[in-house]
């Protein structure tokens, strides 16, 4: 009755964050100023957390769909779409589950992609926002082989990554679904907690040989995108 109420303010917009959603990171915010979305785009967000990304794009004037695993983080996006004054469609489900048989021209996600270590999954909100499976590919996967059939003519499916999972690897894995792929952009980050906490499996699954010997200081974020031709 006396906790308080925790809020997050960034480009003129107001965001509650209740319990068991995760804050914005600085990967949050990679991702929303390089997601360029023009009014009257259908924009679909998987995993919106709190719902920045989908606040932004609504705000931006597009038709936005947002979806998440945890019911906190689809009830956060409708209270926030509210106190921002937008419409957003929240729903709750696992990845392209919620929106069978719709096309978007904007599919786009900044979805959990910490390599896991055996043992170190769980089934919290926590574990739903950083853990990407074994390689960090488990939720990404999924959202890249599901893309083709989820967008539009012409449409993009955009998506942030970590430099330790592969640009190139990435890159492969959007052509292989017949997608046109390109890096849109890359920020040095501070190297995130969860990673140090990691960093042994982070090595053994750090497939294209990024991480420098010792402790790195920072990180690449990159966002890439999947063209539909
Ligand atoms: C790294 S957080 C990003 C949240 C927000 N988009 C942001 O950028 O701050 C990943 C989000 O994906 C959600 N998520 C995890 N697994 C999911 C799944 N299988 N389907 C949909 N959402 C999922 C998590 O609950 C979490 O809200």
């Amino acid at each position: 009755m006396d906790e308080g109420v925790l809020f997050y303010a960034w480009r003129d917009c107001l965001f509650r964050v209740p319990d068991g959603v995760q804050a914005p990171k600085a990967g949050s915010r990679f991702f929303c100023r390089h997601l360029s979305v023009r009014p009257g785009e259908r924009v679909l967000e998987l995993g919106a957390g709190l719902g920045l990304a989908a606040v932004l794009a609504a705000k931006a004037g597009a038709a936005v769909v947002a979806t998440d695993v945890v019911p906190e983080a689809v009830a956060a996006v409708r209270a926030n779409a509210a106190l921002n004054g937008v419409i957003i469609d929240a729903r709750l489900g696992d990845c392209y589950a919620p929106v069978a048989g719709e096309r978007f021209d904007v599919v786009c996600s900044n979805p959990p992609q910490m390599p896991t270590p055996p043992g170190a999954d769980r089934e919290d909100a926590q574990a739903a926002a950083d853990n990407g499976g074994p390689d960090g590919w488990a939720l990404l996967d999924r959202i890249i082989a599901g893309a083709p059939e989820h967008l539009a003519p012409r449409g993009r499916l955009l998506f942030t990554i970590f430099d330790f999972l592969g640009v190139k690897t990435a890159l492969a894995k959007l052509e292989a679904v017949g997608l046109a792929p390109s890096v849109l952009a890359r920020e040095t980050q501070a190297f995130p907690r969860i990673g140090y906490e990691r960093l042994a499996h982070l090595r053994a699954m750090d497939r294209e040989a990024t991480l420098p010997a010792g402790r790195p200081a920072t990180v690449e974020r990159l966002l890439l995108e999947g063209r539909a031709r």
